[in-house]
């Protein structure tokens, strides 16, 4: 696989083109913005989190978590049960306990944002599968876990904003016994959506985020597509070829990939997979989800 990936770097699907220099460029003025993003990151995302109803929190999300696998022929059921699971980079813990109600043995909920792990534990005790999560604060490149400890490691959309995704991707590994599985999910290149989102954070620099929360809030828009704007704007995204990821993946010791390309109705990777017009040219190789066994 490792070769896989190498080669399909060296093909040209990923060489540089004059639309990626400007990226490059785009890039740079976005991160040269005045926000310390690392440290706010996990302020940020709590903020909107923990703004979080419960129908939202636990329906809403055990109907996205099931949707996203079955699309892909996955029972949660199949892919949880049994297990002892890491949720590396839980924010409040919405995935968390979907997981656990899917019929894992444990999962160790961790986020570095103070507030979402205080919100997730109060969430905890309204469902008896609360009893099987454990929440802890710390950094995904620090894992407060012990070596080759989990059965299986999730880690849903943390990767891209880390600073850091080659250190993430090894922190994953070493957490998980052998032949363990890995949910990993991180953005590839995004296309016109990537292009957009590199102005739009350009335009967006200086603009306090709490405004922009309590605007999209006052829309009416839900918590859930709040955090993925306010994320998109206020914490800059590492969008990886897929070709690299996959690299990343392999030299961290994982196996037998397999991408779901499928996913619910929102999802960027499932309008490309439904051939929609433009998809491809506006969101590129979209979102890119995978499992992966530990050697
Ligand atoms: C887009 S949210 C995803 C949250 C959750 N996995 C989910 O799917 O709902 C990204 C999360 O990563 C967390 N995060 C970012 N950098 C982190 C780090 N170095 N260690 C732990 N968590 C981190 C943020 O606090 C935030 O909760």
């Amino acid at each position: 696989m490792c070769d896989a990936a190498t080669s399909l770097l060296q093909s040209g699907a990923v060489q540089s083109t004059e639309v990626e220099s400007q990226l490059t460029s785009d890039t740079q003025i976005a991160d040269s913005r005045n926000e310390p993003w690392q440290s706010n990151l996990g302020d940020l995302y709590s903020a909107v989190y923990t703004a979080m109803p419960d129908a939202e929190y636990f329906e809403e999300s055990r109907y996205v978590l099931r949707g996203r696998l079955e699309t892909n022929g996955i029972r949660p059921a199949d892919l949880f049960g049994g297990k002892v699971i890491v949720d590396a980079g839980c924010g409040a813990g919405k995935f968390t306990q979907a997981i656990a109600s899917f019929g894992a043995k444990r999962v160790i909920g961790i986020d570095i944002g103070e507030e979402n792990i205080a919100f997730a534990k109060e969430q905890a005790k309204k469902v008896p599968h609360g009893a099987k999560i454990d929440y802890r604060v710390g950094s995904v490149l620090n894992l407060p876990v012990e070596d080759a400890s989990a059965d299986f490691v999730w880690c849903n959309s943390v990767g891209h904003v880390t600073g850091d995704q080659r250190a993430t991707v090894s922190e994953l590994s070493r957490v998980l016994m052998p032949n363990g599985q890995l949910f990993y999910y991180v953005n590839g290149r995004f296309g016109l959506f990537e292009i957009l989102l590199k102005m739009l954070v350009n335009v967006m620099a200086g603009v306090p985020t709490p405004l922009m929360r309590h605007f999209l809030q006052s829309l009416g828009i839900g918590a859930g597509r709040i955090s993925w704007i306010i994320a998109c704007i206020f914490a800059p995204y590492e969008f990886l070829p897929r070709a690299e990821v996959e690299q990343l993946l392999c030299e961290n010791g994982f196996t037998d990939f397999r991408l779901l390309t499928r996913g619910i109705d929102i999802d960027y990777s499932e309008k490309i997979a439904r051939g929609e017009p433009f998809a491809d040219l506006k969101y590129g190789e979209g979102q890119l989800r995978y499992i992966a066994r530990r050697v």
